[in-house]
């Protein structure tokens, strides 16, 4: 018995990872199995830099082998992203456009990469980290070109292309703790209902530590009832959730007493989204340390997933299929 298929079994939609295809045998296999993920989401394969690094001119080439994965291994995708400030080509920056031509290339975008993929997404990141840790919207170049209107204008574009089958879904990290962050999603999510445009989801990307670390500003992991809290803070208002991108990370070198931690934080995310029954799925942000993201962005930190470098199952692990 595996993560998806223990899910699954409780009526709940889906485990998923990330994905990035790559020669690695052990890891892939991990993936294509039925056992422990039946979704992935491309880690950057749909990005616009992968997918229209000039002007109008797509290369799709990525993101169609991540669709072609998934029809063959049978796992449902959650395409991400269509607008976020990163990982964005440089010719898409201020300066270079007005508002009106931002939208119309921000429109053209969703258009070709949402439409390619109409109804293969069990969901969409559509708009992707919004937010400053303050709660206050960040300053990128779409929020200082359109103004916090982007928001629900890209929302009203994505429904128009992802397919009626496709949920449309907030993204954000550090919305966890319950605080001005997490207000400022739910300003979000107000603010395109009152336009009467489609979300239908809020995605937690969960982003989290297991120990106050040198990126974490003091925070850890937070107890199951504000996690909780936090869910359904969202699903009040009438959405779905998810955890999107979970790994928990801690500070390196790993010791038994730090994976001990770790798989207790692990337990607190998956027991919140049992808890709220509108959270639909939890996704990890990859299989094994060996090719995490972590290490390469916060220098001193790692050992975040669920697999170690060898590929053996940690503590965390277990505790995850334990809590489910
Ligand atoms: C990360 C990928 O894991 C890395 O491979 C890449 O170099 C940078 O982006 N928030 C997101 C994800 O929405 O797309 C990011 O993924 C992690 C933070």
């Amino acid at each position: 018995q595996g993560l998806a298929q223990a899910w699954t079994s409780k009526g709940r939609q889906y485990i998923g990872t990330a994905l990035t295809i790559r020669d690695d045998p052990i890891e892939q296999g991990i993936i294509q199995a039925r056992n422990e993920f039946n979704s992935i989401t491309p880690e950057n394969a749909m990005k616009w830099e992968s997918t229209e690094p000039s002007r109008d001119n797509f290369t799709f080439a990525g993101a169609d082998a991540i669709i072609d994965f998934a029809d063959k291994y049978k796992k449902e995708v959650r395409c991400h992203t269509l607008v976020w400030h990163s990982q964005l080509p440089a010719w898409v920056s201020e300066g270079n456009f007005d508002n009106k031509t931002l939208i119309s290339i921000m429109e053209n975008h969703i258009k070709k990469l949402a439409g390619r993929y109409k109804n293969k997404c069990t969901h969409w990141d559509v708009v992707n980290e919004a937010l400053e840790e303050d709660g206050t919207y960040r300053k990128s170049v779409f929020y200082n070109t359109i103004g916090e209107a982007f928001i629900p204008i890209t929302f009203r574009l994505a429904s128009k292309y992802a397919g009626s089958h496709t949920k449309l879904y907030y993204n954000d990290y550090n919305l966890e703790y319950n605080n001005n962050k997490t207000l400022g999603a739910l300003r979000i999510l107000k603010l395109v209902q009152s336009y009467g445009v489609q979300i239908d989801g809020v995605g937690l990307q969960a982003h989290l530590t297991s120990e106050a670390t040198a990126s974490s500003g003091g925070g850890v992991t937070p107890d199951t009832n504000t996690l909780t809290k936090v869910l359904k803070g969202f699903t009040d208002l009438g959405v779905e959730v998810a955890y999107t991108e979970l790994d928990v990370r801690f500070t390196v070198p790993v010791t038994e007493a730090k994976l001990k931690v770790q798989a207790d934080a692990y337990a607190r995310v998956v027991q919140s989204c049992i808890n709220i029954k509108k959270c639909v799925g939890i996704t990890i942000w990859g299989v094994s340390d060996k090719y995490s993201w972590i290490p390469g962005v916060f220098k001193t930190e790692g050992a975040a997933l669920l697999w170690d470098e060898q590929f053996n199952k940690k503590p965390a692990y277990y505790s995850v299929l334990k809590t489910i």
